[in-house]
């Protein structure tokens, strides 16, 4: 026994020292994953965990979901990979579905793998449509992928060393409704951002602009929201100048804001609107919902290899069926309200807790040390994040970008009311071991 588990941990160390991404010495927060079910994972101790990430927000059905189980391994014994110049029924049937639950205009579809290559589809798609355009516009702090162009597309990385490769975007200013500008209430931030986007479309842009492209509500960058008036002033800049419309729901999507799309649940009025992450029930699927108008894609302009994977194609449409069959929309609308409510019960005690987000299952707490100054804790987010994961919670940690303080509850739409609940519970008890311990004090 003893032997075999040495054998085993030697071997894990040895398989940390040969990964390409893993940092020297590895991640001590890292966990080695071996069994999902639901909204629980469990290590290779065998220690049981809530899962509030569901898998960078991807298992928006609960994982391993035995529909979508079926379907894969069904798919996998007809038939695994075809080139895309051939179709396969569940293609032609998950086309069809997604056109049906699409925000109203959007009738075409097509398929890749990941968020980013998805990304890059419609930004195809713009240069296609507008092929003298010299820009595509986005957004500071938005976030749309990890390829070479969507690197580029997202918050400019500290030390960028891909820039020799990288397309230029022209970067639009955002409003921010919880920092707005100095002197500014959110909604004249609003205004004046909008205002700021228009001057530098007239003024400060050579040639014409193909496309904006954002997020309903920025993920990575911080769960950035924005106000009714941003997404109806924006459609009227796109229409103004004759910009194509993007809406990147990567993120945001299959039900993670409480309505099918961020797009609906805003009345936002999206020309080319970006999926992925949920859509495949744990498989990697994406794609493009765009316009009839716009589908004017050249034979070979995105075609990869694997871009309709058959097996994941297959577990998508058993993912999208059983999200509208256990009406997960609603599900993820009423925890959504529950998780704000509890949050914002723990805001009146919790000095730690600047600002509660959501809507629906795309919930959020920005740490700061002092509610005067906003000042960012940062510290105390990631001692929050690794305790809560000792006592078998996963919360969502931003390392990457916006701020680093804030703490993300996104598990699958169908996460029990008790288990949520837990997860809570321990986020409130943790939060007072780290106030305790960092000295915060005070609510303001
Ligand atoms: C809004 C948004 N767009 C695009 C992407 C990229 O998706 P992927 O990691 O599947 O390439 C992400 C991933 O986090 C995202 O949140």
């Amino acid at each position: 026994m003893t032997d075999t588990l040495t054998e085993y941990t030697d071997l894990h160390a040895r398989g940390r020292e040969a990964l390409l991404h893993e940092p020297a010495g590895g991640d001590p927060d890292k966990l080695t994953l071996v069994r999902a079910s639901g909204s629980l994972v469990w290590d290779d101790t065998g220690k049981e965990y809530i899962d509030c990430t569901a898998q960078a927000w991807s298992n928006n059905l609960g994982a391993n979901d035995p529909r979508v189980i079926e379907a894969a391994i069904e798919q996998t014994r007809q038939l695994t990979h075809a080139r895309p110049t051939f179709h396969t029924p569940a293609l032609l049937e998950l086309a069809e579905l997604m056109v049906s639950i699409a925000p109203t205009g959007l009738d075409r579809v097509g398929f890749t793998l990941h968020g980013s290559m998805a990304v890059e589809m419609a930004l195809k798609l713009a240069m296609r449509n507008r092929p003298d355009a010299k820009h595509i516009a986005v957004l500071h702090d938005s976030y749309h992928g990890r390829s070479i162009a969507t690197m580029a597309a997202s918050w400019p990385h500290p030390g960028n060393v891909f820039g020799p490769l990288q397309p230029q975007f022209l970067r639009l200013p955002r409003p921010d409704l919880y920092r707005p500008r100095a002197g500014l209430t959110a909604e004249q931030d609003t205004e004046l951002t909008l205002g700021l986007i228009r001057d530098i479309l007239v003024k400060g842009t050579e040639g014409p602009v193909a496309a904006l492209v954002y997020e309903p509500i920025q993920g990575n960058g911080g769960h950035n929201g924005f106000s009714a008036p941003w997404h109806r002033g924006i459609r009227e800049i796109c229409d103004e100048f004759g910009i194509m419309l993007i809406i990147d729901e990567v993120q945001t999507g299959l039900g993670r804001t409480g309505a099918m799309w961020a797009s609906d649940y805003y009345d936002i009025e999206p020309d080319v609107l970006v999926f992925g992450k949920g859509v495949g029930g744990g498989f990697p699927l994406a794609g493009v919902l765009a316009k009839r108008r716009f589908a004017k894609f050249l034979a070979g302009d995105d075609q990869l290899t694997f871009g309709q994977f058959p097996i994941s194609i297959a577990a998508g449409l058993a993912t999208v069926r059983a999200v509208m069959a256990d009406d997960l929309c609603t599900t993820a609308a009423e925890h959504g309200r529950y998780a704000t409510d509890r949050l914002l019960e723990m805001q009146r005690r919790h000095p730690l807790i600047g600002d509660v987000r959501s809507p629906g299952l795309m919930v959020s707490i920005e740490l700061v040390r002092d509610r005067a100054t906003k000042e960012p804790a940062t510290a105390e987010a990631h001692a929050v994040f690794v305790r809560a994961q000792e006592r078998g919670v996963i919360l969502g940690e931003s390392r990457y970008a916006g701020l680093g303080n804030l703490i993300k509850i996104k598990p699958p739409l169908d996460i029990s009311r008790e288990l949520l609940a837990r997860s809570l519970d321990v986020l409130d008890d943790v939060l007072t071991e780290v106030e305790a311990e960092y000295g915060t004090v005070g609510v303001s």
